[in-house]
C-alpha cells in the first residue's frame, strides 16, 4: 500500500525510470500544510538526469498530470503536492468502503513464518499483570504480522521445568496436602511457593532440598513426575480462563519441559564444535570473542541439571526446523535482555546463519497504583480480579449511559476487557507505566473504551440513518472532514510503521487520533441533515468505523456496535 495512490501514479507517469515503490519510499510530508500534503525530493535524480535538483523540479511539475490535484508547485528541489480534497476524499473512502476489513493490508510482506514467543507464564504460579504485557502484545504483534502478510505462530513458551518445581514438590510433600489443593489448586500452590521462600530465609537446607527434587524430577522418578503432571494442569486450566476471556489462542503450548529430549542434541552440537568448556563444574559457552562485556552463557550446572538457556537453544533450533521461520520473536521483558543477547550470540558461535532473525521484543515493567509486583513475596495482583474490576466499572457506566442495552452483560466483558489492553498497547512497549483501573476503564480520555465508544456511536449513525450506502455518490465538500479523510488514508502506512518498529503503540495511537477526529466533527456538524451530501457523510461515517474496528482487532480489542 502506498502512501498515496494519487501522488505515486502522478510520479510514476514521468519518472519511469523510478518503480511505484522507490517512489513511495521517498515521499515526505511537509512540515507546515503551507508546503501542501507530499513533498517529493528530487535529488536523487540529479544523477540520472544530469541536471541540478531545482531544475528538475521545476521541469516534472510542468510535466505532471494535475487534474487530481488542488496544485502541484515546485518549490526548491522539491514538488510540493496539494491534494484535491474533494477527489481524495473519494478515492479514501471510496476504497475503504470497498476492501473492508482489508483496507490496509500489506501486501509488500514477502510472507513467511513469524513464530512469536508470548504470555510464556510460570506454571503453578497464577498469571500476573507482569504476564499479560507478554501475551497482550504478542497477541497483538502476531495480527499485525498478518496484517503485513506474513503467518504468526503464536507460541507459550509455558514456564513448566527448572528449580522452582523440586521446591514445589518439596513444600507439598512436607507440609501440604491433597484436598487443600484441590479446593484452590493455583491459589494454594502459590502459598505453598511463597512459604517454601520464608522457611528457607532461615533454613538454606530447604534449598538443597528443593534442588534435589527437581534432580529426581529430572531424572524421571515416577512420584515427582506425577505431581508435576497435576500442578501443570492445574495452571492451564486456569490459564484458558483468561486467554478465553481476551480472546487469544495459541498454536502451541510447547513449554521448557517439551524440550527434555532435545537438549543432548544441542549438547552435542556444542560439544563437537568444541565451544563447551567447563568452568567451576559447570559448563559454559564463552561469549567473549563475540562481545567482551558478554557473560558466557550456562548450558549445565555443576550437579548436571540443565538450564533455562539451554531450553531455549533446544526451542530456537527446534522452531526453526519445524516453521523455517523468517523471524523469530520473544515478547518478553526488558529485564531478560542479556538472556536474549546470550542466545542470539551462541546460535551464531553455532554456524546458525538464522541465528540474526531472532528478536527480542523487550517491554518496561508495570505498576499497579505504584507497587511492583513479586510473586516471591505473594503480593501480586491478579489478572482474573484485574479484569473482573474492569468489568465491573464499564457495567457501571453502561448502566448509566445506556440504561436500555439489552446484552449489557457482554458488553461490559467486551469494554472491561479490552480497556485493560488498549492501556497496556498505548504506551511505547519500552516504556514502564502505572496502572490505574479507575482511569483506564473510563469511557473518556486516552481509553479504549473511548475508541470503543467512538465507534458505537458511529455505528448508531449508521442505524438512525437506515439507508443503504451508494458508492457512485462520495462528493462531499466539506472542510471539516478533511482531518478525518488524511488520518483514514494514512491507515496503510500506520500498519506499515507498527511492524517495522514491531510496535502495537503505532496502532492504539492511531485509534485514538482518529476517534479524536471523528467526535471534533461529530460535534460541529449534523451528519443525518437530509441534504444532497448526506450519502458522502454516511459513508465516510461507514469508512471510520471500519477503520477503527479494524485498528481495534490489531490490537486484539473488540468493537461492540452499542454500548
Ligand atoms: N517463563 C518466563 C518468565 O516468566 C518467560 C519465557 C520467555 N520465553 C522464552 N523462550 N525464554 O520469565
Amino acid at each position: 500500500m502506498s502512501k498515496n495512490q494519487m501522488v505515486v501514479a502522478a510520479l510514476t507517469a514521468v519518472v519511469p525510470e523510478l518503480s511505484p515503490a522507490e517512489i513511495d519510499e521517498k515521499m515526505e510530508t511537509p512540515k507546515t500544510a503551507k508546503l501542501g500534503d507530499w513533498a517529493f525530493p528530487t535529488f536523487t535524480l540529479a544523477k540520472l538526469y544530469k541536471k541540478a535538483p531545482q531544475q528538475i523540479a521545476a521541469d516534472l511539475v510542468e510535466k505532471i498530470d494535475k487534474s487530481n490535484f488542488e496544485k502541484v508547485v515546485a518549490t526548491g528541489p522539491y514538488i510540493n503536492f496539494f491534494l484535491d480534497k474533494m477527489a481524495t476524499a473519494k478515492l479514501t473512502i471510496a476504497s475503504i468502503l470497498e476492501a473492508g476489513e482489508h483496507y490496509g493490508d500489506n501486501q509488500d510482506g514477502q510472507a513467511g513464518n513469524v513464530t512469536i514467543d508470548m504470555s510464556s507464564p510460570n506454571i503453578a504460579k497464577p498469571m500476573s499483570m507482569g504476564h499479560l504485557r507478554s501475551t497482550v502484545i504478542g497477541n497483538s504483534l502476531a495480527n499485525i504480522t498478518a496484517k503485513n502478510g506474513y503467518q504468526p505462530v503464536r507460541i507459550n513458551h509455558l514456564g513448566d521445568w527448572g528449580t522452582q518445581f523440586g521446591k514445589l514438590i518439596y513444600a507439598y510433600k512436607t507440609w501440604g496436602n491433597e484436598a487443600e489443593v484441590k479446593a484452590d489448586p493455583i491459589g494454594t500452590l502459590l502459598r505453598y511457593y511463597v512459604e517454601f521462600h520464608e522457611k528457607a530465609k532461615d533454613d538454606d537446607s530447604l534449598n538443597d532440598a528443593g534442588r534435589a527434587w527437581f534432580k529426581k524430577l529430572e531424572d524421571g522418578d515416577p512420584e515427582a513426575q506425577e505431581l508435576w503432571k497435576w500442578f501443570r494442569n492445574e495452571s492451564l486450566k486456569e490459564f484458558t480462563t483468561i486467554y478465553d476471556r481476551l480472546g487469544i489462542d495459541f498454536d502451541s503450548f510447547n513449554g521448557e519441559a517439551f524440550y527434555n529430549d532435545k537438549m543432548d542434541g544441542v549438547v552435542e552440537q556444542l560439544v563437537d564444535k568444541k565451544l563447551l568448556v567447563k568452568s567451576q563444574g559447570a559448563e559454559i559457552v564463552d561469549l567473549s570473542d563475540i562481545d567482551p562485556n558478554l557473560t558466557p552463557a550456562m548450558i549445565k550446572r555443576s550437579d548436571g541439571a540443565t538450564l533455562y538457556m539451554t531450553r531455549d537453544l533446544a526451542a530456537a533450533i527446534y522452531r526453526k526446523e519445524t516453521y523455517n521461520f523468517v523471524k523469530s520473536l520473544y515478547v518478553v521483558g526488558g529485564e531478560q535482555r542479556e538472556h536474549f543477547v546470550q542466545l542470539r550470540a551462541v546460535l551464531s558461535l553455532m554456524g546458525m546463519p538464522w541465528a540474526d532473525d531472532i528478536e527480542h521484543i523487550a517491554f518496561g515493567l508495570i505498576t499497579f497504583n505504584g507497587k511492583k509486583m513479586s510473586t516471591r513475596k505473594g503480593d501480586v495482583v491478579l489478572l482474573k480480579d484485574v479484569l473482573d474490576d474492569a468489568h465491573q466499572l464499564a457495567l457501571a457506566q453502561i448502566q448509566e449511559k445506556n440504561p436500555d442495552l439489552t446484552n449489557k452483560e457482554l458488553v461490559a466483558e467486551q469494554v472491561g476487557a479490552g480497556a485493560v489492553v488498549f492501556h497496556d498497547l498505548m504506551n511505547d512497549r519500552k516504556n514502564n507505566f502505572d496502572f490505574n483501573l479507575e482511569e483506564v476503564v473510563r469511557f473518556e480520555g486516552d481509553t479504549g473504551p473511548y475508541v470503543q465508544y467512538t465507534n458505537a456511536r458511529a455505528q448508531s449513525i449508521l442505524r438512525k440513518a437506515q439507508r443503504e450506502i451508494d458508492l457512485s455518490d462520495l462528493d462531499l465538500d466539506d472542510a471539516q472532514t478533511w482531518d478525518i479523510i488524511t488520518t483514514l488514508g494514512n491507515f496503510p502506512q500506520t500498519v506499515k510503521r507498527a511492524w517495522d518498529n514491531r510496535e502495537p503503540s503505532v496502532i492504539a495511537k492511531y485509534a485514538l487520533l482518529l476517534a479524536r477526529n471523528f467526535n471534533k466533527y461529530y460535534a460541529n456538524s449534523k451528519i443525518l441533515t437530509d441534504d444532497q451530501q448526506l450519502n458522502a457523510r454516511l459513508a465516510l461515517v461507514a469508512a471510520v468505523s471500519t477503520v477503527l474496528t479494524e485498528s481495534l482487532r490489531l490490537l486484539g480489542v473488540q468493537a461492540p456496535s452499542e454500548m
